[in-house]
């Protein structure tokens, strides 16, 4: 049965879509094999960061509404063989249940060692939904004040069942180190949960939302996540010191 985990933060645009995908990449390079489902419907686009949108017959919504088998809304990744995506769509027309969707869950779960669940922005039904399917959580949050509340107000949503592990997104090792940004740990002792890992931010994650090359902050977030170990990725000590200053200098005149 694989291990079902939603990757939420209550604030829009922090990263939930680009962690998700990601972070199953990262998985399936260890090949693990992990199910991206993505449950937001309405503003879906895990099919465009993960390049298959072309490739779209059926979505969850087919599979809830049973115009389909789960397994034929499946999209087997191009590059990994043991990633699959769930895409969702644009507009349900009628209201999809918790329980419709968990038990399309369900039923794929035993083919997977992991679900990683796209859950939308905000904490309403949508949320709900999403957060009903799994065993545990990611929240995924920026360095930012607003992040964290809303990140914390989200938690408090979740149930106590739940195993809580928090994602520091679009961290810039530069503005750490010159005290203009809170540092990872400073977020993870505000919201006082697991701290699973960090990610730069990082001008490749933009450009090419699916990172199919090596990427170690990723890596280290997958092995935390599977293998248990506590390893976090420091970009912030390259800029700290002389030649850290320079860095710092350079990266903000250029
Ligand atoms: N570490 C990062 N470095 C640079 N850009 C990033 C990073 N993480 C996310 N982004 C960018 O931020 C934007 C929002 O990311 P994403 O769509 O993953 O957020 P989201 O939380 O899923 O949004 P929504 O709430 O709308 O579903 C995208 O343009 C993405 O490329
Ligand atoms: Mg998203």
């Amino acid at each position: 049965m694989a291990r079902k985990i939603v990757v939420t933060s209550g604030k829009g645009g922090v990263g939930k879509t680009t962690v998700c995908a990601n972070l199953g990449i990262a998985l399936a390079k260890k090949s693990l094999r992990v199910l991206l489902m993505d449950l937001d419907i309405g503003l879906n686009n895990l099919d465009v960061v993960m390049q298959v949108e072309d490739k779209v017959v059926f979505d969850f919504v087919d599979a809830v509404e049973n115009r389909c088998r789960p397994g034929q809304a499946l999209i087997q990744d191009a590059d990994e063989p043991t990633l699959y995506i769930m895409p969702s769509c644009h507009l349900a027309k009628r209201q999809i249940s918790a329980d419709a969707v968990k038990k399309v869950v369900n039923r794929l779960a035993d083919s997977f060692d992991y679900v990683l669940i796209d859950c939308p922005a905000g904490i309403d039904g949508g949320f709900r939904r999403a957060v009903s399917c799994a065993d545990e959580a990611v929240v995924v949050v920026t360095p930012h004040l607003s992040s964290v509340r809303d990140a914390d107000k989200t938690i408090a949503q979740l149930n106590d069942a739940l195993q809580i592990n928090i994602v520091v997104n679009r961290v810039r090792g530069d503005l750490v180190a010159s005290g203009e940004m809170l540092s990872a740990f400073e977020v993870f002792s505000l919201l006082g949960h697991n701290p699973l890992g960090v990610i730069p931010e990082n001008d490749d994650v933009n450009c090419n939302l699916k990172l199919h090359t090596y990427n170690k902050a990723f890596d280290l977030l997958a092995n935390n996540l599977h293998g248990g170990t506590t390893q976090i990725y420091d970009c912030v000590s390259q800029y700290k010191g002389l030649f850290g200053k320079i860095k710092r200098r350079l990266k903000r005149n250029g």
